[in-house]
């Protein structure tokens, strides 16, 4: 069995190795800042940097829509930005991530396809997301972005 000071020498080391070591240890809780897996997400799967800009300042791939938030000014709390992102902004190029966002059983910001009519958010050019991710990705954009 490792122990925690064991875990925190290995983050040294490599951050991936880590969480690896984290999972096969009780030091879990010790390591929930660790946010590797958001960094992927954001990086990576999602493709959030394709408009945010792998700094998360705005300022994203010339080929992108544009007028993407500064992540580093936002006001958001966490549960602010998991909404977001599961459901984009109504009116705006923020895809919603979730897949079921604006479903019969899955109303985003009170509203159904229905209501949000056109203004509905695209799909990601990238992929959806489930909702560990989404957990994942925000708190990566919290420790990374926000405030900084
Ligand atoms: C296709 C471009 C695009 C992609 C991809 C994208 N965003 Fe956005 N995002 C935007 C735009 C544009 C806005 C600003 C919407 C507005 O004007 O209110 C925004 C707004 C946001 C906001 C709200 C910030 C605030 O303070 O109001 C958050 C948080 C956010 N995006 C996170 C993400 C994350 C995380 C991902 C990846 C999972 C992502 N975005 C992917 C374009 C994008």
């Amino acid at each position: 069995m490792f122990s925690c000071v064991a875990v925190w020498s290995t983050i040294a080391r490599g951050a991936r190795a880590a969480a690896l070591v984290a999972s096969a240890t009780s030091c879990g809780a010790a390591l929930a800042q660790d946010v590797s897996f958001g960094q992927r997400v954001f990086q990576e799967k999602a493709d959030c940097k394709f408009c945010h800009g792998a700094d998360g300042d705005g300022r994203g791939d010339p080929r992108s829509p544009g007028a993407a938030a500064n992540l580093h000014k936002t006001i958001l709390t966490k549960a602010q930005i998991v909404e977001v992102v599961a459901c984009g902004r109504p009116g705006t190029e923020m895809p919603h991530f979730d897949k079921y966002a604006y479903d019969d059983d899955t109303p985003c910001y009170g509203m159904r396809e229905k209501d949000v009519g056109k203004d509905i958010p695209p799909i990601p050019h990238s992929t959806s997301l489930v909702k560990r991710e989404i957990e994942a990705v925000a708190d990566y954009v919290i420790a990374t972005f926000v405030g900084k």
